[in-house]
């Protein structure tokens, strides 16, 4: 099989950790027996300083006739970080319909967990976080603006359609893993209108998935409960806003944010979906080449399974663990191994040819 690649490495670190994966994936594809054919695009902060656009006029449009979008980070210090994400990141999110943000959160094997005596058994669990629409909307303004009376005004948008599809996707996630537990993010103590309805569909749908065992917080001991009983939790939904602060969090207590993983899916396949790291362009560690690929490389994994290119991700996934075995660990981890001696060592671990065992 062929496969169509937009690369975005985007800003800072972002740079550094795409070349990384991009070495990753050409060593698997030759190893698998698959080609991948990527076509880089430079949209980015400099790319914005230069023309005035995050993207030009059909950039996003363009992005559709790929098989996946592979991003690294966006954000840079000389740009407002309002002006540079929704000029890139949240409108591919958007006009692709990548609605699903799935964002799994693993101890892997020689990384210490924060937390006292937490092993991999006590941290596994993947935030889906609703993708597109929720807190993050553009309806909203000001009003009097530079006087006294200076107001303004953001609005939430939750849809039936929007809500369900991705408690939906939740719910058939927990279905296929062997706990079969869901938790639901909510605040619906505090938010009137928008949260007692997250609840009541949440509530609704859990009657058609009764195999499933349901929970619910609020988000406030919610993140409590993350430090505390790790353990407790499988899947776990939330809006937005929630998944986004709930998805650094997980990755923290598993080590580091660079470990952290994504996948923006497009689950009909209607449009294509969106691999990247978790975490932003870090301008304090940008152009050391100390940057953990972790998130990057596990990013590309989620990518090539998508893809349908299983026992090629598999094997990636395999190596990454056998290296953190190893303790051959980038600085946020405690090591100082650099951004491309992890990766070096993660290529050396599949030419063994025997990191996929059937
Ligand atoms: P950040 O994730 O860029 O950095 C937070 C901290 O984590 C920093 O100390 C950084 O050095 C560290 N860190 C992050 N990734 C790391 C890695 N792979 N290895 C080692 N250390 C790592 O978050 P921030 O500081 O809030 O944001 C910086 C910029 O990135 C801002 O412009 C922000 O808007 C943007 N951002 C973009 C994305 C994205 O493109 N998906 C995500 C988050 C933030
Ligand atoms: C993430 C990021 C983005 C988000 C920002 C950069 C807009 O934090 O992917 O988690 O909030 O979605
Ligand atoms: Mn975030």
């Amino acid at each position: 099989m062929a496969y169509n690649i937009a690369l975005i490495p985007g800003d800072g670190i972002g740079k550094e950790v795409v070349p990384e994966a991009v070495r990753v994936m050409d060593f698997l594809s030759k190893q698998y027996g698959f080609e991948l054919a990527y076509t880089e695009f430079p949209y980015s902060c400099e790319y914005y300083l230069k023309t005035g656009a995050m993207v030009p006029e059909d950039g996003i449009d363009q992005l559709g006739n790929f098989d996946a979008i592979f991003l690294g980070a966006v954000g840079d210090l000389r740009v407002p970080d309002h002006v540079s994400l929704w000029g890139l990141l949240l409108p591919i999110r958007r006009q692709m319909q990548q609605y699903a943000n799935i964002r799994p959160i693993r101890l892997l094997p020689g990384i210490t967990s924060p937390l006292a005596d937490r092993t991999a058994e006590d941290i596994n669990f993947i935030v889906v976080r609703e993708n597109n629409e929720g807190e993050y909307s553009e309806i909203g303004g000001r009003l009097y603006s530079g006087t006294d009376a200076e107001m303004v005004v953001q609005e939430t948008v939750f849809t039936r359609k929007g809500v369900d599809r991705i408690l939906r996707y939740a719910f058939e996630l927990a279905q296929s893993r062997p706990r079969k537990h869901l938790t639901s993010a909510t605040k619906s103590n505090g938010i009137i209108h928008t949260m007692p309805y997250w609840d009541e569909r949440f509530n609704a749908l859990s009657k058609e998935y009764p195999d499933v065992v349901t929970a619910q917080f609020h988000i406030d001991i919610l993140t409590a409960h993350f430090v505390q009983h790790p353990d407790w939790f499988d899947v776990v939904v939330g809006s937005n806003l929630f998944g986004d602060i709930l998805s650094d969090l997980g990755p923290a207590i598993a080590g580091s944010i660079g470990i952290a993983a994504s996948a923006n899916l497009n689950p009909s396949k209607e449009f294509p979906s969106m691999f990247e790291p978790v975490h932003g362009s870090a301008p304090d560690i940008a152009g050391r080449g100390i940057a953990n690929p972790i998130g990057t490389l596990w990013s590309a994994q989620m990518m090539l399974d998508f893809l349908g290119e299983q026992k090629a991700a598999q094997s990636l996934m395999t190596a990454i663990e056998t290296v953190t075995g190893m303790k051959r660990l980038t600085a946020d981890l405690g090591g100082d191994a650099t951004t491309k001696q992890f990766t070096d060592t993660v290529i050396e671990q599949l030419a063994t040819g025997e990191v996929y065992r059937n």
